[in-house]
């Protein structure tokens, strides 16, 4: 008998609560689960962007200190099981987890001179921060809506250097007020709302915000990988079991290895069972 059997056997079960969840769910939550869940696909980000995995701190910042963000993390932490039917309710501080801090780190600060600071940005959506120095308050705010343009347009668009984040416009919103705290924006104009979200969007959201930037979809056919300890993300569920999946997930699995990658000590337990569920439910292509 295979050691994740009775994974299996929950992820069947899930399948069966998700589709219930998906009828009885209210209109609001049907709008949050909009964004259609999809395989991971494709190289990895670094390797997309051809860097070696040595030069880059991409995917390594937020498991670096200082922890300011934890003492934030907002959802309760799921027991026994009840994610698997409920989903998380999750607030902006955790997609900010799942998605941004990998890269921009729990202050948001990043690792300038590559990764530049987020939230300089997001204090010139504040129409207060813009006013001052003689900037009557009709073009400070002007000046500030247009900021938010060019912000949610960095988030759906990525960057040279930064991948595009395909959010729900509650997803959305929820990020941007967790960000408008974040960078102490005096004039907060966003819903710091939680959200119930499916179990499989929340492992796509910390696959593709996190994981993806180092592990590639599948092996590359016919070339070699450049680094071979970046294992491709569609072996991991079938040569490890949730379990020794957690602590590889952290890069805290393997003695010999352990200290490559990033301990990722701020994803929750049941955030990264979240994670082999959609990889097993979503098998990367
Ligand atoms: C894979 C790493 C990575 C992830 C994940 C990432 N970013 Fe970035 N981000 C970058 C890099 C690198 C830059 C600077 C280079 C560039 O412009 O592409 C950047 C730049 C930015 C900037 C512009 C900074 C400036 O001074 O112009 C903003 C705003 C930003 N990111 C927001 C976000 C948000 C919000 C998220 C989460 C939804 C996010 N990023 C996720 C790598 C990342
Ligand atoms: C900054 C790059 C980086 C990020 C981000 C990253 N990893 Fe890794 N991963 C590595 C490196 C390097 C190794 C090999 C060394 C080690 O195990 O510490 C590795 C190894 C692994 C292994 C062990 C594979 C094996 O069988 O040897 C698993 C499983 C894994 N990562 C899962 C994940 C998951 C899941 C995520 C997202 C939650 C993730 N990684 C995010 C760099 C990364």
């Amino acid at each position: 008998m295979r050691p994740n059997s009775s994974f299996h056997v929950l992820l069947g079960m899930a399948g069966r609560l998700l589709a219930l969840a998906a009828v009885v769910s209210t209109p609001a939550a049907a709008a949050s689960a909009s964004a259609e869940t999809t395989s991971a696909t494709g190289p990895s980000w670094i390797e997309h962007l051809g860097r070696p995995y040595d030069a880059s701190a991409l995917g390594r910042v937020g498991a670096l200190g200082p922890e300011q963000q934890d003492a934030l993390l907002q959802a309760p932490a799921p027991t026994g099981g009840t994610w698997l039917r409920e989903g998380f309710a999750v607030r902006g501080a955790d997609l900010y987890r799942f998605t941004c801090r990998a890269c921009h780190g729990a202050a948001g600060v990043g690792s300038p001179p590559e990764i530049r600071p987020l939230v300089d940005v997001v204090r010139t959506t504040s129409g207060e921060l813009q006013q001052g120095g003689g900037t009557a308050a009709e073009v400070a705010s002007r000046r500030a809506a247009a900021a938010e343009q060019l912000l949610r347009h960095r988030i759906a668009e990525g960057g040279p250097a930064m991948p595009a984040f395909d959010l729900t416009a509650d997803e959305e919103e929820i990020l941007l007020a967790y960000l408008e705290r974040l960078a102490s924006v005096p004039d907060p104009r966003h819903r710091d709302d939680t959200l119930q979200m499916p179990v499989d969007r929340v492992g796509e959201r910390i696959v593709k915000g996190t994981c993806q930037i180092c592990h590639a979809a599948r092996a590359q056919a016919g070339r070699p990988a450049k680094d071979p300890s970046l294992v491709p993300l569609e072996t991991m569920t079938s040569t490890a079991a949730v379990r020794p999946f957690l602590a590889l997930a952290r890069h805290q699995g393997k003695p010999s290895r352990a200290g490559r990658g990033p301990q990722l000590t701020y994803l929750r337990d049941a955030e990264l069972e979240a994670a082999y569920f959609y990889l097993t439910a979503y098998p990367p292509k």
